[in-house]
């Protein structure tokens, strides 16, 4: 078992530590949890943000909380409640909390928190066994599709961040390109910036940065230009909910990204594990839980002042009117499959349910 990963770990108190993803890529620096509710502050901050790193989160904080509130049951479900809720759309966060519950029901009083704590960490060690299986799977494709192409190298395009601060321990969308840097292949990233907190330019290229592995920034609005001009071999996101019949919701501007996709003939994949299925949900429109986030997000923008210092700069007057959704939901019909710990599979039901009939 694996006390430690690149996002979070725990340190020699039983304490979680995370890297606090708001800092970067100006500054690395680690942040301590010792309680449910710094857990849950962490989450709705986004200290820690990504489907797969929430849910981890959250699992942590359940032990948390029993730490806290072993002798007092009530206020350790509520506790848990509050986390579970402390982001509504990347599904993870409900399912990792709704385990770490059932793990409660059936533990031993004096054995609540040291089985807590193991259930969390086998979580994590699940997660990263998952984006590995992931990595191969979509390598493999990756090198079929270039192969056809007759090409020695390979343009990626993705949006938000599914690399390993949001999956430990490589990632849904990055990690098939931690895996064809390790193949040897010459794999080059476009980056959406991903407005309006900028996942893309702040968590993606930093962590692309840090293996050496070779991407370009784009505007969010860029994408469409370059598949036009055949510059794109592929584009790869990550999920934070999918349904039964594979409609994805994830960062917003992933359905604009899938829609020039199609129209460019360029396939458009989405990589996720078993944890990020909503097998519930049949109409995504109605029933995909979409995050709506502060205005402030969109008006201001956080970077270095000429002292090198982190500063927040406002970019509009204080009364201007905007509006902030975080995620979107792209149709099955726009993706070309996915790609999951099991394998590949097409984005509809009858997949689907072939290959996750046991969870059902
Ligand atoms: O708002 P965020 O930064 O938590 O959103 C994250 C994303 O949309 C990622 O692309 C997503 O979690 C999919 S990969 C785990």
């Amino acid at each position: 078992m694996n006390g430690r990963y690149k996002a979070l770990w725990l340190d020699k108190e039983g304490n979680l530590v995370v890297l606090d993803q708001r800092a970067l890529p100006f500054e690395k620096k680690s942040l301590a949890i010792k309680s449910a509710k710094e857990c849950e502050d962490a989450i709705k901050n986004m200290t820690v943000r990504g489907a797969g790193v929430i849910g981890n989160c959250g699992a942590f904080g359940v032990y948390l909380a029993a730490r806290e509130f072993k002798d007092d049951m009530t206020k350790f479900y509520q506790s848990a409640k509050s986390i579970q809720n402390a982001r509504p759309t990347a599904v993870n966060l409900e399912w990792a909390v709704k385990r770490m519950l059932k793990k409660a029901k059936s533990a031993n009083k004096n054995d609540l928190v040291s089985t807590l704590k193991e259930e969390a960490l086998l979580i994590c060690d699940e997660d990263a066994k998952n984006t590995q299986n992931i990595a191969k799977s979509a390598a493999d494709l990756f090198e079929e599709i270039m192969k056809k192409k007759g090409k020695n190298d390979i343009n990626i395009l993705t949006h938000c961040n599914a690399g390993w601060l949001a999956i430990v321990d490589e990632g849904t969308a990055l990690a098939p390109i931690y895996e064809l840097k390790r193949r040897g292949v010459e794999v080059h990233v476009f980056v959406d910036e991903t407005r309006p907190r900028n996942q893309g330019a702040n968590l993606t290229a930093w962590e692309l940065s840090q293996s050496g592995i070779n991407y370009t920034i784009i505007p969010d609005n860029t994408g469409g230009y370059l598949m036009r001009q055949k510059m794109v071999d592929v584009c790869i996101t990550g999920a934070d909910r999918v349904s039964i019949n594979g409609d994805v919701a994830n960062k917003i501007g992933t359905y604009l990204k899938a829609l020039a996709a199609k129209d460019n003939d360029i396939p458009f994949f989405v990589a996720l594990a078993s944890s990020t299925f909503d097998f519930d949900i049949v109409d995504a429109i109605k029933d995909m839980p979409i995050e709506i986030r502060d205005e402030d997000e969109i008006k201001s923008v956080k970077g270095l002042n000429e002292n090198g210092d982190i500063v927040k700069v406002q970019i509009m007057p204080d009364n201007f009117s905007a509006l902030n959704y975080g995620f979107d939901i792209t149709p099955s019909r726009l993706i070309t499959a996915l790609i999951t710990e099991r394998g590949v599979c097409k984005a509809d039901i009858k997949e689907i349910k072939n290959l996750y009939g046991d969870l059902l």
